[in-house]
């Protein structure tokens, strides 16, 4: 099932990135290449989430290779590893909607647990061949979500590594098994894992299914902007380069074994997050019919709804030096910009199975 673009003779150890054509993967992509010499292989299966048009500006790229295929074909995972021999691994691969979890687990069972399993299996049988030096310098990056923490009252602390998993959604559900298998492949056979935690991300590239870009894109088509229960939930977003650049530290100078969390530590309510987006609007793009905040509407909740997140990112600080650059506010304006200057991009993405997607969510709400 793998098709294969050509892989260059003068690719010797590359990193591996699963995932690598999604939202997060596909931006990790591009700022490794901008900012890191070693030769970069994305692998990905190209569900409705995986774009090829991501990494378009790679195409022709010596430094870039991508491989069509699923993280959980053992034999076409063990020959792609033997062909590029990888010196490290960074795992994006995973159904990420917390929606489309809730309407339809299994596909997150698939990929999230047995994908993430037959991964790790695969890589520790790469791993145990290395010789010894290039054993020592491998990492599995383990890339993770603060939502397997479960949800926070107004008055709890943040987050932090030390916090107990108690996840809520069918997704978080499924990202907490696959955070275990990787632990335990380090802690059983010494596989070296790291656990990334991190917020919720936003930025260019990121499906019109999840909250910022749905609604820019509702909002310029002039339809409702759908706010789940009361609006009052909080997420502490962070720009997903922010992001990147947190992996690329933690592949650097992170700990095998180790988790590390990640967060913008910009708690915001959603409904102010909507607001923000219909004033940048406002002033980016005026609409004759007045403010983009006539079209927000109350719709039901969504179920199992967790009401908090938020990260405590003393760790990364102290420890790798990482902190954001961006702060909401000017991430937030890039990011509308992104999808004003894009607008092709969204409609190439929503003309497909997106549509359907559309119906079957909100048609009941
Ligand atoms: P995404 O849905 O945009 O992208 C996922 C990518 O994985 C897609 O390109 C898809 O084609 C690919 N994929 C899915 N199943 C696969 C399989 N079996 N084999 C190979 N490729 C497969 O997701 P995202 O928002 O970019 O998230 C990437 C990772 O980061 C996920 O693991 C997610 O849990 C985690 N994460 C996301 C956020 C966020 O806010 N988006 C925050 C923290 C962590
Ligand atoms: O916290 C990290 C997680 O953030 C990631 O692990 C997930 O992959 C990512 O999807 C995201 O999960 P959320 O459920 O927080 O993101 P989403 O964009 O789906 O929703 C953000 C908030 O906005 C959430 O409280 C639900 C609400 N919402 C969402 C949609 C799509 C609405 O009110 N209306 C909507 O139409």
């Amino acid at each position: 099932m793998a098709v294969v673009t050509s892989l260059r003779a003068d690719e010797n150890h590359p990193i591996l990135v699963t995932g690598g054509a999604g939202f997060i993967g596909a931006n990790f992509v591009l700022d490794w290449h901008a900012n890191e010499p070693t030769p970069i292989v994305t692998l990905d299966k190209l569900t409705y989430a995986g774009n090829l048009h991501n990494l378009a500006s790679l195409q022709a790229n010596e430094r870039h290779s991508f491989f069509h295929g699923d993280i959980g074909d053992v034999e076409f995972v063990r020959s792609l590893l033997s062909k590029i021999k990888p010196r490290a691994i960074v795992n994006f691969a995973a159904e990420s909607h917390v929606d489309r979890s809730i309407l339809g687990p299994e596909d997150f069972i698939t990929t999230n647990i047995v994908g993430t399993f037959r991964l790790l299996e695969t890589v520790r049988e790469y791993w145990t061949g290395l010789p010894h030096r290039d054993k020592d310098v491998f990492r599995f990056l383990h890339v993770s979500t603060d939502e397997v923490y479960g949800s926070l009252s107004a008055e709890s602390a943040p987050f932090n590594e030390a916090s107990p998993y108690s996840p809520n959604s069918p997704y978080s559900a499924s990202k907490a098994a696959s955070d275990h298998l990787a632990r335990a492949w380090h802690h059983t056979y010494g596989l070296p894992v790291i656990i990334t935690n991190c917020s919720n991300n936003y930025g260019p590239y990121q499906f019109p299914e999840k909250l910022i870009p749905l609604m820019i894109h509702h909002a310029l088509a002039g339809k409702p902007l759908p706010v789940y229960g009361d609006g009052l939930q909080i997420r502490d977003w962070l720009y997903v380069t922010d992001h990147c650049a947190a992996i690329r530290a933690v592949l650097r100078d992170g700990l095998p074994g180790h988790t590390y969390a990640i967060g913008g530590d910009s708690e915001k309510s959603n409904l102010d997050v909507v607001h923000t987006i219909c004033d940048v609007l406002d002033q980016e793009r005026p609409s004759a019919n007045g403010s983009y905040r006539q079209q927000i509407t109350f719709v039901a909740d969504r179920p199992g709804h967790d009401r908090r997140y938020a990260v405590n990112t003393a760790k990364i600080r102290q420890a790798l030096g990482w902190h954001p650059r961006e702060s909401f506010e000017s991430g937030l304006r890039k990011t509308v910009r992104w999808y004003l200057d894009n607008s092709a991009w969204t409609e190439d993405v929503v003309a497909g199975s997106y549509r359907d997607w559309l119906g079957r969510n909100y048609s009941a709400r």
